[in-house]
């Protein structure tokens, strides 16, 4: 094989009549007699490469066995292309280059599908093919998009004083609160490791140490239910850092977060990124990771719901419930058959109903409740509603009101297509509650992880009020995505013990869970936090990506298979024997 002198998207006007050999895949051949085209394809890009039969009779010969995908070495002399014949859509669109020899590395057999952008093709034979899938321009793209996020990392991270350190994947359970990922150990019979759901426990132990700035691109394992943002196997930045308050550690992180986005993507992140409580974020946007590229806030319609004739409205509002508003500006035009499937939709979502009602031009109320409720004191609880605007309403508990109407307000976003799809809105979320209480299990549990501080202004409500304690702990969310959290941590073993004990986990199986951490508290352990960034997802937005199956490059299905290895599989009875595992599966 003759070795290349360029790769396929490199060559231009410059090297016009110079000769050059080329090594690709064969993307398209076309055969128009005595010349004969193809187009050649590495990782760079394409040439064009002519066969003319008055040229080189043997190669133009030869050429007629070329087959898509078949990988060739081309040695040829390269010409500027007739001004008729350029195309401006291809990097090497100036020139061609005229082949004098071809040599067939390998043959190719037929893909299942054709190696460009917008082939059409099911995931699951692309995930089967993923080589093939690769090879497609979009996903050489993210490829280097990724690459060039992970680098533009470590250069930030390195030059602030981090430490790159690697932690155990055969680890212990880490509760990051998703099921874990089992590995039996074949030495240690009946015994098993956890795959880590992140490094935290361990970079705790880090800043112990004395490592006082740790990072890693580490990857995190958890058997949780998959979505399109979602992998059982994922990538995080993770980061943690000693000696450091809230302001550290969100100033440091948006600093490199905007530095990446602006080397690898060449996008400008307004700095310094806005701050939002947790409890403005879920009253106004209705989720902890709002969107704000389009407004359409909630408001809470409580008070006039109370003194209103609708009895849903007068009587969530009396037991303590919630009633909150969404406009739809210039909604009165939307069809009521649309608005009852929203109504629908709400319902699927756990409402119990969405009601609505359109304010006409004169300000009077357009709706079956209308009848139930005053317009002028309506004007006056939601002076923003104006003449043609859509008002819907959720009334019911809290969590349900935020649920639901949050997710119909990012729903409308896109439908009405106020959404800036070119803008990049980031903010941070901070304040969340240290705890939350599951109505399901009668128990705490904790809202980020068990290791986040509380508020210092907020120790004194651990024992009386313990919803109300707050945590130090913060959300990075850019564009209605949470790329990233993180906590200061409790660095005093007293306060952490606390903590567990809320969350049921008593000293001794605290002790059995994490007891390594706890010990370590106690050895002078310096204030400390950190903060673990979703590397798949940064890729996603960066790269225009709508799964984020397309921003790794061997990723699992939605039911956590790999079609390629077709992993997970069974292991034969030697193995099991080995481990000293009898199979027994229950229903
Ligand atoms: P957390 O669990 O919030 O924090 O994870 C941090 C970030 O990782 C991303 N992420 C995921 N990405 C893809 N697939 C998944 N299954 C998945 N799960 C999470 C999200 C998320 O913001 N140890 C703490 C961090 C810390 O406190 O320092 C942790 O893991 O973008
Ligand atoms: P009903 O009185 O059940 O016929 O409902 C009248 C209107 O109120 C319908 O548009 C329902 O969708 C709506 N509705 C009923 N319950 C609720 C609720 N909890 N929150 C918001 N709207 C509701």
């Amino acid at each position: 094989m003759k070795s290349r002198t360029h790769r396929c998207g490199e060559l231009n006007r410059s090297q016009v009549g110079q000769t050059v050999v080329l090594n690709g895949w064969v993307q398209r051949r076309r055969d128009h007699g005595m010349v004969l085209f193809i187009d050649l394809r590495d990782r760079s890009g394409i040439t064009q490469v002519v066969f003319n039969a008055e040229r080189n009779a043997a190669v133009h010969k030869a050429a007629h066995t070329l087959r898509s995908e078949c990988v060739v070495s081309v040695t040829g002399t390269v010409a500027a292309r007739p001004d008729e014949s350029r195309n401006p859509n291809l990097s090497t669109g100036e020139i061609e280059v005229f082949a004098d020899a071809v040599e067939i590395l390998n043959e190719a057999k037929t893909p299942p599908f054709v190696i460009e952008d917008d082939a059409e093709v099911t995931e699951a034979i692309r995930l089967k093919y993923r080589y093939l899938d690769l090879r497609r321009p979009r996903m050489q793209r993210l490829l280097s998009l990724r690459h060039a996020i992970m680098q533009g990392t470590r250069g930030f991270l390195n030059a602030e004083g981090f430490l790159e350190v690697e932690t155990p994947i055969l680890t212990k359970s880490t509760p990051e609160g998703a099921r874990d990922y089992l590995v039996p150990s074949r030495v240690n019979p009946g015994q098993f490791f956890a795959l880590p759901q992140s490094p935290q426990l361990f970079k705790q132990v880090l800043m112990v140490s004395g490592v006082d700035r740790y990072y890693q691109i580490a990857r995190c394992f958890r058997d949780e239910d998959l979505r399109n943002d979602r992998q059982p196997e994922f990538t995080q930045i993770d980061l943690e850092l000693s000696f450091v308050d809230r302001g550290d550690v969100m100033s440091l992180t948006e600093r490199m977060i905007a530095t990446i986005f602006r080397e690898a993507g060449g996008v400008q992140l307004p700095t310094p990124f806005p701050r939002m409580s947790y409890a403005e974020a879920m009253g106004k946007y209705g989720t902890d990771k709002p969107d704000l590229r389009f407004d359409m806030p909630l408001y809470d319609v409580t008070a006039f719901a109370g003194t209103s004739e609708f009895k849903v409205f007068r009587e969530a509002a009396g037991k303590g419930k919630l009633v909150k508003a969404l406009i739809v500006k210039g909604g009165s035009s939307i069809a009521r058959s649309r608005i009852d499937a929203l109504g629908e939709t709400a319902r699927s979502f756990g409402a119990k109903g969405l009601a609505w009602l359109k304010v006409a031009s004169d300000g009077q109320l357009d709706s079956v409740i209308a009848k139930f409720l005053d317009a002028k004191a309506f004007a006056a609880a939601l002076p923003e509603a104006k003449p043609g605007d859509l008002v819907l309403f959720g009334a019911d508990t809290p969590a349900i009101v935020h649920d639901v109407l949050g997710r119909i307000r990012l729903l409308l976003g896109e439908e009405l297509g106020v959404i800036d799809k070119t803008a990049w809105k980031p903010l941070w979320v901070t304040e969340f509650p240290l705890l939350d209480y599951s109505q399901e299990e009668k128990r705490y549990v904790f809202m980020h992880n068990p290791f986040a501080a509380p508020l210092d202004e907020d120790l004194a409500l651990l024992d009386s009020e313990p919803l109300k304690v707050r945590a130090k702990a913060y959300d990075m969310v850019l564009n209605g995505n949470e790329i990233g959290g993180g906590s200061i941590r409790n660095h005093r073993s007293d306060v952490q013990l606390r903590i567990l004990d809320l969350l049921g986990i008593g000293k001794e199986q605290a002790q059995a869970k994490f007891g390594f951490l706890l010990d370590a508290l106690d050895y002078g352990a310096p204030p400390h936090g950190g903060i673990a960034f979703g590397l798949d997802r940064l890729i996603m937005l960066l790269g225009g990506a709508e799964s984020i199956r397309d921003v790794i490059a061997f990723p699992k299905t939605q039911r956590a298979q790999c079609p390629l290895t077709d992993a997970p599989s069974p292991v034969g009875a030697d193995q099991l024997k080995e481990l000293r595992i009898k199979l027994d599966l229950l229903e």
